[in-house]
Parts: structure tokens; sequence; C-alpha cells
């Protein structure tokens, strides 16, 4: 690759994430300088002496990282709560940005990044949803481009993780907005994708019609305290129309299964329905059996080549990309009014300017959502 540009990239986080991403910013980005990776957590400056190459500067603090590594642009892998203000530090010293989902848990926060997004137009901004990049939906979505499947009327998904005995993510949901925010963002995302929820709209800023959703806690009763299921049911109508429904669950036994089912009017395709984690079958005294997929992480390697592919494409050689803006902040305000609607017990309805008509609730003692 010499000779050709390549963009200086520095990352933000070396968590569970973060980790991933910098094994492919090593070995799997030609297009790609990976100059600098930062993480505040106590101990982090040793992993990255161990596990990173010599040439990939390490920093403590993420505004010593931006200005001082000579990146050009910077992948912010942290939590989700320092998203929105990293997202903004970056943007004001002029650096591309690319973030991990989502952009914040709230919805006024969201709205606010995404203009300020939009006042850089000559930086890129990407939030890539990561199911845009996988293979399989990739080859669902030309067949529906090309009318393989007729009128596509309804999503239904499902996104359900293998049961976390250490009960993790219960400790997790006082941040992570709730089940619905953190883990239903990607099942909103690819519903939009597929069913073409711009078009066809008598009013372009209203894309949603109205959400409800349910949930229970069936093995994890202290979600109770943060408003938070480990299961629940969501279902969107969008003003075209269309509709998605979508089911999020904490409590599987196998392992990891997110089916999509795509449904047309000459032909539904299902992606990732027997969510096998290889070709073996096993034929014993229980039957015939395959190893189930143990988590999502194990999904992420050609979404992740394929998100980062784009983004330094989009900024070296002004490329499109797959997702927008946009895509972001309307999955959010889907995702925070199926919290809310879960919380509530209420169907919520989106006004003219396209957005959810919601009070604040109380949730253990702090306002969660704002209209
Ligand atoms: N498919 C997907 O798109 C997908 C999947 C999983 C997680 N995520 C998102 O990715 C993000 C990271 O998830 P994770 O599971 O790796 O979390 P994690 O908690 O394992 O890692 C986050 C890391 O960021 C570091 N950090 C926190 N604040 C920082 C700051 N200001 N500057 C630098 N480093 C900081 C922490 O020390 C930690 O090491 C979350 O927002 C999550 O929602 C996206």
């Amino acid at each position: 690759m010499t000779g050709q540009p390549r963009l200086k990239l520095a990352l933000m986080g070396l968590g569970r994430l973060g980790a991933i991403r910098a094994r492919i910013l090593t070995f799997q980005q030609p297009r790609i300088e990976f100059v600098a990776a930062c993480d505040t957590k106590p101990g982090a400056g040793e992993w990255a002496a161990a596990n990173l190459p010599e040439s990939v500067k390490f920093y403590a603090d993420p505004e010593d990282c931006m200005k001082n590594s000579g990146c050009e642009a910077v992948l912010i892998s942290t939590g989700t709560a320092t998203h929105a203000p990293l997202i903004c530090l970056a943007l004001n010293l002029n650096l591309h940005v690319m973030c991990e989902k989502p952009i914040s848990v709230d919805v006024l926060t969201t709205q606010e990044v995404v203009a300020k997004a939009a006042s850089k137009p000559h930086l890129k901004f990407l939030v890539p949803f990561s199911r845009r990049y996988d293979t399989s939906y990739r080859t669902v979505k030309k067949m529906v481009e090309n009318g393989e499947l007729g009128e596509v009327h309804a999503v239904e998904t499902a996104c359900i993780d293998k049961q976390d005995p250490s009960g993790f993510f219960v400790t997790f949901s006082a941040q992570s907005g709730g089940i619905f925010v953190d883990m239903g963002i990607h099942d909103i995302d690819i519903g939009r994708y597929f069913l073409d929820v711009k078009n066809g709209l008598s009013n372009p800023k209203k894309q949603v019609n109205r959400v409800v959703a349910m949930g229970q806690q069936v093995v994890y009763s202290e979600l109770t305290k943060y408003g938070d299921a480990d299961n629940g049911w969501g279902m969107v109508e969008f003003a075209n129309g269309k509709i998605l429904t979508t089911h999020l669950g904490r409590t599987l036994m196998n392992g990891y299964e997110a089916p999509t089912r795509v449904c047309g009017t000459k032909a539904h395709s299902l992606i990732g329905a027997n969510s096998v984690m290889n070709r073996v079958e096993i034929r014993d005294e229980y039957g015939v059996r395959t190893a189930t997929t143990p988590d999502a992480f194990m999904l992420y390697d050609t979404s992740f080549i394929n998100d980062l592919e784009e983004f330094s494409g989009a900024i070296l050689d002004n490329s499109p990309m797959s997702c927008t803006s946009e895509d972001a902040f309307e999955a959010a305000k889907i995702v925070t009014a199926l919290q809310y609607s879960f919380r509530t017990r209420l169907p919520v309805y989106f006004d003219d300017n396209g957005l959810p008509i919601m009070e604040a609730v109380e949730v253990n003692g702090s306002a969660k959502e704002k209209a």
C-alpha cells in the first residue's frame, strides 16, 4: 500500500468491543493507519502495551489523544454515556467521527449531536448499525430492491441473548437506557432498512404513527427498579403503513438467536433463522443437535471490517455510507418511545414533527424521558 493515502485513526475505548476493533484495525484495514488508542480505566495502558503494535501510541486522556496523536478520525467505542461528549469534542477538533450505537440514551441529546454533526458537513459522521454491514442482510436488501419479495409490508425480528448468570446487564440497566434502547436499536434500524419508511409519506417529517411495547421480568426481577425488562415485545406502525414487530430477550439457555423475517407479497425471507455456530450436527440419545452461536460478538468480525472500510473510503474517496445521522436519530426516537410505552403501559403516538409524544417518567427516582 506504499504511496496510497491512509487514514490516521485513533480508537477510543479498549473494552469488549474496542478489543475487537483494535484487532481489526491492526490486521484488516489496509487503508487505515492505526495511530493511537485511548482508555481511561486503570490498567488499560498495560493492556495496550501487551496487545497493540508498538506504533500505536496509548493515551489515558481522550482530549490529549485527539489533540496530540496526529489522528484525522476517531472511532468511539467507549461506554454509551460518554459518546455524546466525545463526539462533540472530536467534531470541535475537526476530526471525522465513527461511533458505536447509540449516540445517547435520550432523544434530546441525540438530536443535539446529530445537529452538531450536520453543522460540520466537511467531516464524516457514522454510527454504523452492524446488521447493515452483514453480508446476509445485504443479500436480502438486494432481493428487496430487485422486487424478488414483492411488496415488503412487514418485518419481524427477535434478538435474544444467552442467560447470563452474573446478571451483568441488571446493573448495566441503570446506564443502558433499558432493553428497547440498548438492544432494540439494531432491530428497529434493520426494520427501517427493509421497510422503505421514507416512501409514501404525506408528511415527510413523520415516519412513524405509533408504537406499543410490553415486557416481563421472568428471571431478573431486580430489573423492575430500573423500569426495565428481561423480555420485551415492541410493535411499530410506520406512517407508510408498514409494520415492525420485535421480541428482545436476555433469558435464552442455548446461546444467542437473532432471526429476522422480511415479509413480502411474493415471498418471505428469513435471516439467521437457526442460529447455528457451524455445520456440525450431533446425533445422540438427545436427538439431532447443533451448537448455537454463543453471543453477538462472534458475528461482528465481517460487519466491523465492512463498516471501517466504508468509513475510511468515505473520507479518502468521498464514497457514500450505508447509515446516515438521520437513521441514528429516527431509530433513537422509536426505541425511546418503546421503552416509555413499556414503562407506562401506554401506546406512544408521534406528532407532525415526527417526535414521540411522551411526558417525563420517574424511574428509580429520576426523570427518564421528556416529550
Ligand atoms: N453491534 C454493536 O453495534 C454494538 C455491540 C455491543 C456494544 N456496542 C456499543 O459499544 C459501546 C462499548 O461497548 P463495550 O461492550 O465494549 O463496553 P465496555 O464497557 O466493555 O468498554 C468501554 C471501554 O471504554 C472505556 N472508557 C469509558 N469512558 C472513556 C473515555 N471517556 N475515554 C476513553 N475510554 C473510555 C472504559 O474504560 C472501557 O474500557 C457501547 O456504547 C455499546 O452500546 C455496540
